[in-house]
């Protein structure tokens, strides 16, 4: 006769088995998906573009931006947060990459949209460097689970040249 602590024991383990199982499934189908995302984004209007005090560029921008990403969520997905960052280059750095803006999407109804926008966080170069610069516009998505590892992924948007001279 089995005692009815042992049996407890025995419910226990199969329970953290199966969790376990459940775990590693819902991991492996995120692994399995593979989302298409459509963006785009247009520079609408360079607000600003000037030399701060201390010598480094600062530009502000006015987005048109539209995105469906509604295909990276899962039955796993918690949320999936974005962000629009400018990328380009330097004497100095190989890649310089600056968040403008960034969004957390809390399920799949509000995954896709189309909003303007102004730059949330202002570009600021360490420098200046910007005056007729070439910045790539790129998006970045983390899709982050409810169990398992963090996905993350990004896409190239498009290019846009800064003046040559500050406005
Ligand atoms: C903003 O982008 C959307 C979708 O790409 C487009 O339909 C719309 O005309 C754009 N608006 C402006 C002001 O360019």
């Amino acid at each position: 006769m089995h005692s009815l602590g042992h049996r407890l024991n025995c419910v226990f383990q199969i329970a953290a088995v199966l969790l376990a199982l459940l775990c590693a499934f819902a991991s492996l189908s995120d692994n399995l998906n593979t989302p298409s995302v459509h963006a785009n984004v247009q520079v609408l209007k360079v607000n600003w573009f000037r030399k701060q005090l201390n010598g480094n560029d600062e530009v502000t921008l006015t987005l048109n931006i539209s995105m469906d990403l509604q295909s990276t969520f899962t039955w796993n997905t918690k949320q999936v947060f974005v962000f629009i960052a400018a990328e380009y280059e330097t004497a100095k750095n190989s890649l310089n990459q600056i968040s403008l803006w960034d969004h957390i999407i809390p399920d799949k109804d509000h995954a896709k949209f189309q909003t303007q926008i102004m730059n949330k966080y202002p570009l600021i170069d360490q420098g200046s460097n910007l005056r007729g610069k070439t910045i790539g516009l790129v998006l970045h998505w983390e899709a982050m689970p409810k169990t398992g590892r963090m996905i993350r992924d990004g896409l190239f948007l498009s290019d846009f040249h800064l003046p040559d001279e500050y406005t």
